[in-house]
């Protein structure tokens, strides 16, 4: 963080008067001047102080909520952007979609010294955000962290906890995670993510020109098979007699950059003013970690449980390159996912009673000289799982929060600044167990070994 700067608010959440930053104000209410907790002044901002007031009301489950200051801003005034990032600690930012008004936050952020976390699932933008603000985060001490939320930490920490399993001389070659979205009512989603999903596919091109403009990321070595066992697109997985179907969703991506940050930094990122003990501590902790090729896949119970998946596919390959076939897509949420989205988003009831399990099946070797014999097929297999409640505004926040007061509490430990991924930041933190300690469970299943 930028010195000589008074900051008056620990955290400031943008964009607390949508569907997902109001959970996250409630969320954030819970740890404001309550025992043993670094969030001493909470702001809340956007455009419209009466629609943050009713947020707060909400949040609050109260007609007279805490006192909170309201602080208005718009991406499209970057004065407005500025002043905030010059009064805060850390910005959350819930203003999406990212890739139409992300970009102004962080370069606030950047400019001003100022930490920014987002909830952040789109691919493009998070790149694009390093390639255009790395070098200026690291120079102006700003730590620029998108992807804290479902997307992508459970993924992130849920493969660092799975990496651990595999101890001694055991490696593991491939992890796929299979995510199953559990509920008794419907599962159902708000229009932002919709919104942001249609606007990501429409625009794959963007993102694959973006990378080619870039230079090639080291790559880890992952012993074994190239790219590992586990690349069908539909499967059923006999272990959790689950339906499976690839997800081309933002984590494997974001894991992607983890493990490359990692290759090109071993020992991880070293703090800004961190201790021997720490940086022993760290470098130990990043020797544990062993990657692996990673995939993603949405999971059910049964096969017609993943049709609302294949059909949103369907239509979002068939519809998003015309602007009529994304005007009808934007407009009928409902028609085009079977219900999974809706404009006006779940209510509390389907929130409450919704929850995920994430598994991670991991196929690797007992010894990491088997996997150099050729093309011997993995003998190990290692599951783990993560669990908790609904992904969007329940997991999503808590998530949120508690990244955002490991930077409070621990900021010294961490980079000075620049653009990064949450898992290179946040893998040597307390970061696991604290979302452990509010509902976010991290399981060892079983290891066994595979019959050749
Ligand atoms: N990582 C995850 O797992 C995860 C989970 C949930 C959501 N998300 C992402 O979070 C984003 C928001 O989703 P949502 O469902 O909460 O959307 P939403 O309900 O539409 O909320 C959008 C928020 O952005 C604000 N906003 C829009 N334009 C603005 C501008 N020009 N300046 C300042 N504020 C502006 C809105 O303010 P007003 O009240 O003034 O309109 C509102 O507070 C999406 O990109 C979604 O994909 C990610």
């Amino acid at each position: 963080m930028a010195e000589n700067n008074p900051k008056i608010y620990d955290i400031v959440i943008f964009g607390a008067s949508g569907f997902t930053g109001k959970y996250v104000v409630r969320e954030a209410l819970k740890f404001l001047n309550v025992p043993n907790s670094p969030l001493h002044s909470l702001a809340l901002a956007g455009r419209s102080p009466s629609r943050l007031s009713q947020a707060l009301k909400w949040a609050a489950r109260s007609d007279s909520p805490p006192k909170i200051p309201l602080l208005t801003a718009d991406t499209s005034d970057p004065n407005s952007l500025s002043r905030v990032a010059a009064q805060a600690k850390i910005i959350l930012n819930c203003v999406g979609p990212f890739r139409l008004y992300g970009e102004p936050v962080v370069a606030a952020c950047a400019d001003s010294g100022c930490d920014y976390l987002d909830i952040c699932g789109e691919p493009e933008f998070m790149e694009r955000m390093e390639a255009s603000y790395h070098e200026k985060a690291v120079e102006k001490g700003s730590l620029v962290i998108s992807a804290c939320g479902f997307d992508s930490i459970p993924a992130e920490i849920g493969l660092l906890f799975h990496s651990k399993q595999w101890v001694g001389s055991s490696v593991p070659n491939r992890v796929e995670a299979y995510l199953s979205l559990e509920s008794d009512k419907k599962i159902v989603g708000n229009y932002g993510t919709y919104e942001s999903a249609v606007l990501g596919v429409a625009n794959a091109d963007q993102l694959a020109q973006l990378r080619k403009s870039r230079p090639r990321r080291a790559r880890p070595d992952i012993p074994g098979p190239a790219s590992g066992k586990g690349g069908s697109v539909m499967e059923h997985q006999k272990q959790l007699d689950l339906w499976a179907l690839k997800l081309p969703s933002a984590d494997s991506v974001v894991v992607r950059r983890t493990l490359a940050t990692l290759t090109e930094n071993p020992n991880g990122l070293p703090g800004v003013n961190e201790s021997d003990e720490r940086a022993k501590k760290r470098e130990a902790f990043w020797s544990s970690i062993k990657p692996a090729h990673f995939g993603v896949k949405i999971a059910s119970k049964s096969l017609l449980g993943l049709l609302p998946t294949v059909v949103l596919g369907l239509f979002l390959a068939l519809l998003c390159k015309s602007a009529f076939g994304r005007w009808l897509l934007l407009k009928y949420p409902s028609v085009f996912s079977l219900g999974w989205f809706r404009k006006e988003g779940p209510t509390e009831d389907e929130v409450a009673s919704a929850t995920f399990k994430m598994w991670f099946v991991g196929h690797g070797y007992s010894d990491s000289s088997l996997a150099s014999q050729g093309n011997k097929k993995p003998d190990t297999e290692v599951i783990t799982r993560v669990s908790g409640p609904e992904i969007g505004y329940l997991t999503t926040p808590i998530v949120l929060i508690q990244s955002a007061l490991v930077l409070l509490n621990d900021r010294d430990n961490l980079p000075k600044g620049g653009v990064f991924t949450p898992g290179i930041v946040f893998g040597p933190t307390d970061l696991q167990e604290r979302i452990q300690e509010n509902g976010v469970s991290f399981d060892f299943i079983s290891k066994k070994a595979l019959s050749p």
